[in-house]
């Protein structure tokens, strides 16, 4: 997720350009950059770290001319530093690229064009798209630029400059935004509204294969085939601080909205082209790197710690290897056995909770492999590993963790597959089978996304309850305590969520008339037994919310009201079954007038002890 402007007009670009991207900044700030035309060539200024860097570095000496793109990045490909910053360009230097996304087949196109003598400078998937312009372009910018899309996948928004065709600039679009503000004399580019909404309120919202000829007086839409789209003008009527937040009232809202791009994204160029076996690139694992480990610890805080509760289920259930999860403020004092033939993976969102950082930096002295899986590129646990794999979700400005989960998930749910493929525990054809379900899941997100207006209703009735129950076995147990843990931070309501089989060792006491449980029972393998501990609290007058399956009819026998949620292997149900908790609890925070974006007491990175 990174941030993207253009501008072409008679004003200098440069203003338009750093303001912009100071309103973008909340998409990615690891590194900025910008490219201006000044009427001879192309001058690029990047920097890595945060816009005020390169602010720093261009003051008293500022780029001048009238058309120019910048960016601001969320590292996804290469880490953070001068060279991989955006704008990318060619080996001459006419041809200029800013992009937010992923390319998905880089890595074939790069070797491509470097047998055709191409010099890349950078580690980043972006900089093949400038190189493969400068291999195609006949003369003719547009249809020069098509031909690129032709051969890329993946998803993106670009925005393309070239010296040769001055006072234009090129965009376009797939699976991410781009919107195109409409001025007088001038025209401006953003992946986001925010960054233009000082300058005009006028816009056209690309859609996904759609390309624009954007020059300072006019702007020229086609389809994929290259045909004239008349599109109407969106006139934006949100303030500053709505539009940044993409007109959700929190960013918490946005984000969770925003799981199946981020689940899309984390699974891309995971899964081989014909479906049937998952790459990880960055591991290269064989068998007897595998074996080598007696045991594996995942170690996390919070959410994370949560996610590698699924975690441990998964590479159990897939890899049959033995799994121990620990919350790393635990882990790191208690003397951990751990030794050469551990593998330890820690799990963090930010990539800095310094207890985190701390048991993985204890576990490699004593001589561990270390696996981290995080959002955040170059961060100090991403630094400190051994080998990484990251979730593609975007930063995540809400405190509550939401987007950054479900993207765990999905990494947890790839390497036990990973690691079931390279052991052989499980048939090829089983393999292939979940991972034809796993491509389901974005679609199946949104799907459990639309239905939201029941899940308000029980916010608004049971949201003053001093206390909440969440149950279920098995994953759903593990789902429980996130959803548990998501309706307290934000909300202040007590929750707490138990195994639904230990409650007759205590927890029942607590069961009276009213007390609302949620009762999740998306496991097919224990339904029958879930079901029993819904009747012993149904028998005590709890009020009781189900979270079941699409087609469950016999749940809503025994609970006062059922959430459905799509049909898939049960492995993969935690992903749905968690986005009606993420919603009840947001909506439970709303009905009480809580911060949600920024909950008491609590920080986004606990760097601290
Ligand atoms: C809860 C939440 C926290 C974090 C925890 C670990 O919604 O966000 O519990 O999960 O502080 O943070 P990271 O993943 O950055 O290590």
């Amino acid at each position: 997720m990174c941030g993207i402007v253009g501008y072409v007009g008679d004003k200098q670009a440069v203003g338009f350009l750093l303001e912009g991207l100071s309103k973008l900044e909340y998409r990615g700030y690891d590194s900025a950059g910008i490219a201006v035309y000044d009427g001879q060539k192309i001058r690029v200024e990047k920097s890595v770290g945060r816009l005020a860097s390169l602010q720093d570095k261009i003051s008293g000496n500022m780029p001048v001319g009238t058309t120019g793109i910048g960016h601001t990045r969320w590292a996804t490909h290469g880490r953070p530093s001068d060279i991989n910053a955006h704008p990318h360009t060619d080996c001459s230097g006419d041809f200029v690229v800013v992009h937010n996304g992923i390319i998905e087949n880089y890595l074939t196109l790069k070797e491509e064009l470097i047998e055709r003598g191409h010099a890349f400078k950078s580690e980043t998937d972006t900089e093949v798209v400038a190189h493969l312009l400068e291999e195609v372009y006949n003369g003719d910018f547009v249809s020069s630029v098509r031909e690129v899309l032709q051969r890329i996948e993946g998803s993106y928004s670009l925005v393309f400059m070239s010296r040769r065709d001055p006072g234009t600039l090129i965009c376009t679009k797939q699976d991410n935004p781009l919107v195109i503000g409409i001025g007088n004399g001038e025209n401006f580019i953003a992946s986001d509204i925010p960054a233009i909404i000082n300058r005009t309120r006028r816009t056209f919202i690309l859609n996904d294969g759609e390309l624009a000829v954007v020059k300072k007086d006019s702007i020229k839409i086609m389809n994929r085939r290259g045909e004239p789209v008349t599109k109407k003008v969106f006139e934006v009527n949100w303030n500053a601080e709505a539009a940044e937040k993409g007109g959700y009232e929190h960013f918490m809202l946005k984000e969770i909205n925003e799981q199946p791009k981020a689940v899309r994204d984390t699974l891309s160029q995971r899964i081989s082209k014909d479906g049937q076996t998952i790459t990880l690139d960055e591991l290269k694992w064989n068998a007897d790197y595998l074996k080598s480990f007696n045991k594996i610890y995942i170690v996390a805080c919070g959410t994370a710690y949560h996610a590698g509760l699924v975690g441990k289920f998964y590479i159990e259930k897939l890899a049959r290897i033995p799994v121990t999860v620990d919350v790393a403020s635990e882990f790191r004092y208690r003397d951990p056995i751990v030794d050469e033939n551990t593998l330890l993976i820690v799990v963090s969102q930010s990539g800095e909770t310094s207890d985190t950082l701390a048991a993985l930096k204890e576990s490699k002295r004593r001589g561990a492999k270390t696996l981290a899986l995080t959002n955040v590129v170059g961060s100090s646990i991403a630094r400190e590993a051994d080998q990484v794999l990251y979730t593609w979700a975007g930063p995540e400005i809400a405190v509550a963790s939401t987007k950054a989960y479900t993207t765990q998930l999905i990494l947890f749910f790839v390497l036990a597959l990973y690691m079931a493929q390279i052991l052989g525990t499980k048939k090829p054809a089983f393999i292939a089978d979940l991972i034809a379900q796993l491509k389901n899941v974005p679609a199946q997100i949104s799907e459990t996304l639309s239905d939201v207006e029941p899940i308000k209703t029980f916010a608004k009735r049971y949201g003053f309850n001093e206390d909440v129950f969440y149950i279920g076995r098995q994953l759903d147990y593990d789902v429980a305590l996130e959803g548990a843990l998501k309706l307290k931070e934000i909300s202040y309501i007590h929750a707490e969520a138990y195994a639904a089989g230990e409650l007759k060792h205590g927890t029942l006491a607590l069961i009276v008339e009213g007390v609302p449980v949620i009762a999740l029972a998306t496991q097919k393998s224990v339904y029958e037994k879930t079901l029993s501990n819904i009747k012993e609290v149904k028998a005590r007058d709890a009020v009781v919310i189900g979270i079941a399956s699409a087609g469950d009819e016999e749940l809503s026998k025994y609970v006062d009201h059922v959430i459905h949620v799509p049909v898939t292997d049960e492995l993969l149900e935690p992903l749905l079954a968690v986005v009606p908790l993420q919603l009840l609890a947001y909506y439970a925070a709303i009905t009480r007038g809580c911060d949600v974006d920024k909950p008491r007491n609590l920080a986004k990175s606990v760097t601290v002890e």
